[in-house]
Parts: C-alpha cells; structure tokens; sequence
C-alpha cells in the first residue's frame, strides 16, 4: 500500500518503557505544525552528530522535505508522548518504478529527553509494520560508526550488518566509517 500511513496507538507494554506510560504514545503522520519543533531537534547538536544533516538546518530546509516525502509517498510519522513532540521517523522510498522499488531508507531522530525510555523501539518497530503493509522488501539504514544506541536498537528490532562505507562520514571529529544494515521482510 502507498500512501501517507495512517499511524498507530503503541501498543501496551514496551521494553524498556520507563517515564511515560504507553497509552500516553503515537506515532502518526507529521503534520505542518510538526515542523518547526522537528526542525529544532535537526539542530540539536546532541541528535545531528548522528544524521547526514548538517547543521544549521533552516526551517525551509525542513519544510521542503515535507513536501518531498509527500511527493515520493514515502512516510514521515511524529512520535509523540502526550502533548509533546518527541522526535519522528520515517520511510524514504526507491523510485518505485525502478528496479530498486521494493527498498527504502528507514531515518529515525528523538529529543535526547526521550533516549533509552523504549520510544526508539517502538517508533521503528511502527515503520517496520508500515513497510509490511506497502509492500516493502527491504529496509535500510547507515549508521555512524560509534553511534551504539542507534545499533543497538536496529539489532534489537532484526537489522543485520551489511558492512561499512569506509570514510563515508564526514562528523563532528573527522571522517568515519558508516555501518549498512538492512531488514529484509518476511
Ligand atoms: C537512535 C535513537 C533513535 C534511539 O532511540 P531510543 O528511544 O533511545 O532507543 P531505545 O530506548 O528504544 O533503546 C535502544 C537500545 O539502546 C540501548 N541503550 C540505551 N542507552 C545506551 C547506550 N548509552 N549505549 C548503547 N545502548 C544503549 C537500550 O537499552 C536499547 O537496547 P535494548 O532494547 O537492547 O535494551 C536515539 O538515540 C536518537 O534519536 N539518536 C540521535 C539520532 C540518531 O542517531 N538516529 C539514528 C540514525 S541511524
């Protein structure tokens, strides 16, 4: 199925579940008024050290790839813990007339606030369930080498090492290797 997704309640019960409970979670499509507080997590140092982004991100930045994913039908899904925006994830498809059509590119960024309470799981196991349901073969992911949390949570959720870009970052103290994995679907 494409199309914008239609999100989800988290389920009850999460690993690693602590400070919020899980009635209080949803991860559903980003909306306009998402953007500027997404935009501001983009240029958190703490989070941008992780992502291709360099900062400053401008806002119209931010607001192009809305449109962007809008327009590839990818998904782009906020992850939100009451009221509060915490952080986003989403899908970003191979042209689906290609050979490469049944890939994406899965991207996921919270506020340091919300790291290690299970949200980064729970978020990439939504994406995951999405993919299913378009059809989706194959996800991948490049993750700075060193970056632990965000490894071990792509192995926690069934992504398996593909190897590394060598030199394929350009970060904060130099050039560093990127690490591929991927989850093929059942
Ligand atoms: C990567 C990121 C999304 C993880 O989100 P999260 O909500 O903290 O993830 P979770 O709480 O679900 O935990 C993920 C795993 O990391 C573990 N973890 C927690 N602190 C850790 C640490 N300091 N070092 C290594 N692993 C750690 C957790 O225990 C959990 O593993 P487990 O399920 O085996 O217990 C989040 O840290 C983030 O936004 N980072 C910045 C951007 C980024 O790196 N994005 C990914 C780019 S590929």
């Amino acid at each position: 199925m494409q199309g914008e997704g239609f999100g989800v309640q988290a389920r009850k019960g999460g690993a690693g579940m602590t400070g919020c409970t899980a009635d209080d979670v949803a991860i559903n499509p980003v909306t306009e008024r998402d953007l500027p507080g997404l935009n501001r997590l983009t240029n958190d140092p703490a989070v941008a050290r992780f992502l291709d982004l360099a900062p400053p991100v401008a806002f119209d930045r931010t607001v192009d790839f809305y449109r962007y994913i809008r327009a590839q039908w990818g998904a782009w899904w906020a992850i939100r813990v009451g009221e509060e925006l915490a952080g986003s994830v989403g899908l970003i498809p191979a042209d689906p007339s290609s050979r490469l059509g049944h890939t994406a590119s899965l991207f996921i960024y919270l506020d340091p606030a919300w790291w290690g309470r299970g949200l980064g799981r729970r978020a990439v196991e939504a994406m995951v369930e999405e993919a299913g349901r378009r059809g989706l073969v194959r996800l991948e992911v490049l993750v700075v080498d060193g970056n632990e949390r965000s490894l071990r949570l792509f192995f926690a959720c069934g992504f398996e090492s593909e190897g590394r870009r060598r030199d394929g970052f350009l970060g904060d103290d130099g050039l560093c290797d990127l690490i591929q994995l991927a989850l093929i679907l059942p």
